[in-house]
């Protein structure tokens, strides 16, 4: 666990965030921490799968170190997840946030990052979640059964697909013309860019516990 006291003066919390494409997610994060909805943060590094990501633009942008470690230019997976945990640790990150990361995170790393390193998923977990749902996906399974609500979850990341303990949830209603496309960007602007903000702020001011695989968000 995570032991932060969120006394003031503390020193703020590292943040590393792994990016694959636009990073709306990650701009709505430097945004809160500019506008200090997220206190107590400091981004610390971007690192993309893709080194043509959007994303990566927004990093330099606004000043922040980035990396793009492709697993195109190593032989072996293995060799690629050596090389991205590595990565990952040369930030000397407190906290791992997964905003749009589209590759399997290696078990190595997952084990170093236990209840360090975070997710957000288009879909109210555990619907439209788990292997195969990610990106448009999500919405046009969610639209194909439809329901009449959807949204977003911010989860910690452990060896399962979409599993780990939940931090925070929001819901988004489905409006009768919905194509995938634009419930994926109601979903975006209504739940994500509000929830990965707020979770990163909760956690860098020692507001999340973690027990029994359930988050306690304190007061
Ligand atoms: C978001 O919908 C996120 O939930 C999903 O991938 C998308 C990333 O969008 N996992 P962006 O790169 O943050 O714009």
């Amino acid at each position: 666990m995570l032991e932060r006291t969120g006394a003031a003066g503390q020193k703020p919390l590292r943040v590393v965030v792994m990016v694959s494409g636009g990073g709306t997610n990650l701009q709505a994060i430097i945004d809160s921490v500019k506008d200090g909805t997220i206190t107590n943060t400091k981004i610390v590094g971007v690192i993309s799968n893709n080194k043509n990501a959007y994303a990566l633009k927004r990093a330099e942008e606004n000043g922040i170190p980035s990396m793009c470690v492709s697993p195109k230019e190593f032989e072996t997976r293995d060799i690629f997840n050596e090389k991205l945990l590595e990565a990952v640790d040369s930030y000397e990150p407190d906290l791992v946030v997964l905003a749009g990361f589209l590759v399997v995170i290696p078990p190595e790393m997952i084990k170093k990052y236990e209840n360090r390193m975070i997710n957000i998923h288009p879909s109210l977990i555990p619907s439209f979640c788990g292997k195969g749902y990610y990106g448009l996906k999500v919405h046009e399974a969610a639209l194909a059964r439809g329901v009449k609500v959807v949204g977003a979850t911010v989860h910690f990341v452990d060896e399962g697909t979409d599993t780990g303990p939940i931090i925070l949830q929001k819901a988004v209603e489905v409006q009768q013309e919905d194509t995938p496309e634009v419930l994926q960007h109601r979903v975006m602007e209504q739940a994500e860019w509000k929830i990965l903000p707020r979770a990163i702020d909760l956690i860098a001011n020692g507001k999340v516990q973690v027990a029994d695989h359930k988050t306690t968000i304190l007061p």
